[in-house]
């Protein structure tokens, strides 16, 4: 973490809560906030159905909320999907954009990602575009090709101008619910390998502002030691953020490593 970049902490409830439960997560965590969470950006990303109830928990607070998915067009018949315009209206701030359970379960690619962050900038939506490789791309040595493959399919066609927009975060595929997280030294070399990338592409200043979140079992007694690596900047959570005592506790952990 370094302290030219707040940290960013963003709890990803999945296909999770109703909404009465989520607006209980949300309250819960509101209720655990004080001064020193001010250092950080705190999102909450519920299913779709709760946004609108979670942004109205959270409001008057600097809690900002996201969503899971977007699609790129605006409007028109596309049965089931959702617009930028319309998550922009139910009160999101951020989306999630090619998270590894859409790539494998619903044909997510570079492409579609690509295509999702355009638009999604285009209506003032901050994108957390996720990559990672999968546990046989890592055991055969192939971590960092794939991630400067999906870099470069998606994310370094941007403009410069929309790119420093844009949230990053590094979730390898096999630490995602598997209670096996990266340790840090694996966090931090694909993480300090995609800021040389953007270095590359935009130039040292796009890269030392370039946000990179590191998600994949993070929980409360990990959380430290990733934080204090240099290009860890926060997290993205999934299970640890479906009660409000540990995502919390995360994100001290976060600010913690910032103070240190
Ligand atoms: P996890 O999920 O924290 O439950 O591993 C992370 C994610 O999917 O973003």
């Amino acid at each position: 973490m370094a302290a030219l970049r707040k940290p960013v902490i963003a709890g990803n409830w999945k296909m999770y809560k109703t909404i009465a439960e989520a607006k209980e997560l949300a309250e819960a965590v509101v209720r655990g906030l004080d001064n020193s969470f001010g250092a950080a950006t705190l999102i909450l990303i519920p299913p779709f159905t709760a946004i609108q109830e979670v942004k109205r928990t959270v409001s008057g607070t600097a809690i900002a909320v996201g969503a899971q998915d977007v699609f790129w067009e605006e409007k028109g018949a596309f049965t089931g999907e959702i617009s930028p315009l319309q998550l922009k209206e139910a009160g999101c701030d951020f989306v999630v954009i090619g998270h590894s359970e859409r790539r494998q379960y619903f044909g997510e690619t570079d492409e579609t990602v690509r295509k999702k962050t355009l638009a999604a900038l285009c209506h003032g939506l901050t994108p957390i575009v996720c990559f990672g490789e999968t546990l046989e791309e890592r055991e055969s040595g192939r971590t960092l090709d794939r991630i400067k493959a999906q870099l470069e399919l998606s994310l370094f066609t941007l403009e410069e101008a929309d790119f420093s927009r844009v949230v990053l975060a590094y979730e390898p595929i096999w630490a995602i619910g598997t209670g096996r997280n990266a340790t840090p030294e694996q966090a931090e070399e694909v993480q300090a390998f995609t800021r040389s990338l953007v270095a590359s592409r935009y130039g040292k200043t796009a890269a030392d502002y370039a946000i990179i979140l590191y998600g994949g079992s993070v929980k409360p007694n990990n959380a430290l030691s990733l934080a204090r690596e240099k290009d860890v900047d926060g997290f993205l959570v999934g299970g640890a953020s479906l009660e409000a005592e540990s995502f919390l506790a995360i994100a001290r952990e976060a600010l913690r490593a910032v103070r240190d």
